[in-house]
C-alpha cells in the first residue's frame, strides 16, 4: 500500500503532481481568467460586500492559513486576519457578521477548530470549510465547502493536503479578487498559467532529490535548525521548521527573516544552520542583507533559490534550487524542498516518520 516507498510520507510527498492537479482540476478557467467556485454560496453583491475574513485553523492548516490572508489581500482586496482555532476560540473576537470566516482543516475533524467556527457563525459569520475529507464534521457545520482533493493522507505529518490547501486558497483569493474588480482578468490569466506549469515543477524537484538528501545527511546531526523567509516565504519557513521538529525531532524554529536580528540571533553559532528562503521576488535584496548577517555570526546557511541564481552561491554554504517559477507560486515548490529535506533528516536519525511520538493525525482533544 505504500507503492514501494519506504513511508506513506515518501509517497504522500511524490504523490503531489497529481494531488495538485486534482485540486484545480475542472475549475481553472485560462481563457476567461477566473475560477469556477461553484461550490461557494456567495453572492457576487455579498462577495463585494465582505468587509473582512477571518481564517482559522491549526498547525500546518494555519501554517496555510498565512499565506492565504496575503492572497486574499494581495488579490482580492480583502483585509483578512489569521488566528489559530485555541486563540481565536479564547480571546474577544469583534465580529459583526458582514464577515466572512474561512476554516481550513485538513481532516475536517480539529475539535478546536470546529468549536471556532461554532464560535464565529455565533456573531452570523458565514463560514466557507477547505478540507480534505468528504463527509467530516466541518462539512456539517459550514455554510460552504471547497474540498482540497488531495486524496487519502496516512502519514501523520501533512504534506500533499497542505500544497493542496495553498493551491485552493491561490484559486479562492482570485475568485474573489475577480468578481471584486480587484485582480484583472489578464492578471489571472497569468496566475492561472503559473498554477498550472506547478505539477511539472514539482515532478523536477522529486527527480533531483538525492541533492536534498546529502545536504539532510549532512547536518542530521544538529539540534537546532532555524527557517527563514520574508512575506509569501515566511509561512513556507513555518511549515519547514513545523515539518522538521514533527518528524525529526530536532528543535526548528521559523521566522520572518526580518525578526531575527530582534532576539534570536544571539543564539546562532556555527552549530546551528539556518535555511533561508531566498528565491527571486521582492524581499529578495532584504533576505541576502539577513543571510549576510546570519553569516557573520558563523552559522551555516542552506539557500532555497532559483535554478538560475549564480550569485547567491557566493553567501551561502548549500543551495538547494527549484524551477525557474513566478514569485507568486514559488512557495508551493518552496515546501516540497523542505518536505524532503525534514524527511531525509528524520531517516537519518532513524526515527518513525509516519508516526511520530506523541503526535495523532486527527486532533480531536482540546
Ligand atoms: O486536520 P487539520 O488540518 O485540522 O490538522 C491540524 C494540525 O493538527 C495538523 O496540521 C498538524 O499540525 C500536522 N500533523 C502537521 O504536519
Amino acid at each position: 500500500e505504500k507503492a514501494g516507498y519506504d513511508h506513506f510520507m515518501l509517497k504522500e510527498i511524490h504523490e503531489q503532481p497529481t494531488a495538485i492537479q486534482k485540486t484545480f482540476a475542472g475549475k481553472l478557467m485560462e481563457l476567461e481568467g477566473t475560477i469556477k467556485m461553484d461550490e461557494l454560496y456567495l453572492t457576487p453583491e455579498q462577495i463585494k460586500h465582505l468587509r473582512r475574513a477571518t481564517i482559522i485553523a491549526c498547525g500546518t492548516s494555519w501554517n496555510a492559513g498565512i499565506l492565504g490572508k496575503y492572497l486574499f489581500e494581495k488579490l482580492a482586496g480583502i483585509h483578512t486576519d489569521i488566528e489559530t482555532a485555541s486563540e481565536f476560540r479564547y480571546g474577544n473576537p469583534v465580529l459583526c457578521g458582514e464577515e466572512l470566516t474561512i476554516a481550513i482543516t485538513q481532516s475536517g475533524e480539529t475539535a478546536d477548530t470546529l468549536a471556532a467556527v461554532r464560535s464565529s457563525q455565533s456573531y452570523g459569520c458565514r463560514t466557507v470549510a477547505i478540507t480534505n475529507v468528504v463527509g467530516s464534521t466541518i462539512t456539517r457545520e459550514s455554510s460552504s465547502v471547497v474540498y482540497t482533493r488531495a486524496g487519502p493522507e496516512i502519514g501523520v505529518a501533512a504534506t500533499k493536503t497542505f500544497t493542496a490547501q495553498l493551491i485552493t486558497l491561490y484559486m479562492l483569493a482570485i475568485y474573489l479578487g475577480r468578481v471584486r474588480g480587484v485582480l484583472s482578468a489578464e492578471e489571472a490569466k497569468n496566475l492561472i498559467v503559473n498554477i498550472k506549469r506547478l505539477p511539472g515543477q514539482i515532478q523536477k524537484i522529486l527527480n533531483r532529490k538525492d541533492k536534498i538528501k546529502e545536504c539532510a545527511e549532512q547536518f542530521a546531526d544538529k539540534r537546532d535548525y532555524f527557517f527563514i523567509g520574508r512575506y509569501l516565504n515566511f509561512p513556507i519557513a513555518l511549515e519547514g521548521a513545523l515539518k522538521l521538529k514533527e518528524i525529526s525531532y530536532i528543535h526548528a524554529e521559523g521566522y520572518a527573516a526580518g525578526e531575527l536580528k530582534h532576539g534570536p540571533l544571539a543564539l546562532l553559532t556555527d552549530e546551528t544552520p539556518v535555511v533561508a528562503i531566498a528565491t527571486k521576488g521582492h524581499t529578495y535584496d532584504k533576505i541576502l542583507s539577513n543571510i549576510k548577517e546570519v553569516k557573520a555570526r558563523d552559522a551555516t546557511v542552506i539557500a532555497v533559490a532559483n535554478e538560475d541564481d549564480t550569485e547567491i552561491e557566493k553567501y551561502v554554504d548549500e543551495v538547494l534550487r527549484i524551477p525557474q517559477s513566478h514569485e507568486m507560486t514559488a512557495p508551493i515548490l518552496t515546501s516540497v524542498v523542505l518536505q524532503l529535506l525534514a524527511y531525509y533528516t528524520a531517516l537519518a536519525n532513524d526515527c518513525s516518520i509516519d508516526k511520530p511520538r506523541n503526535l495523532a493525525k486527527s486532533v480531536t482533544v482540546e
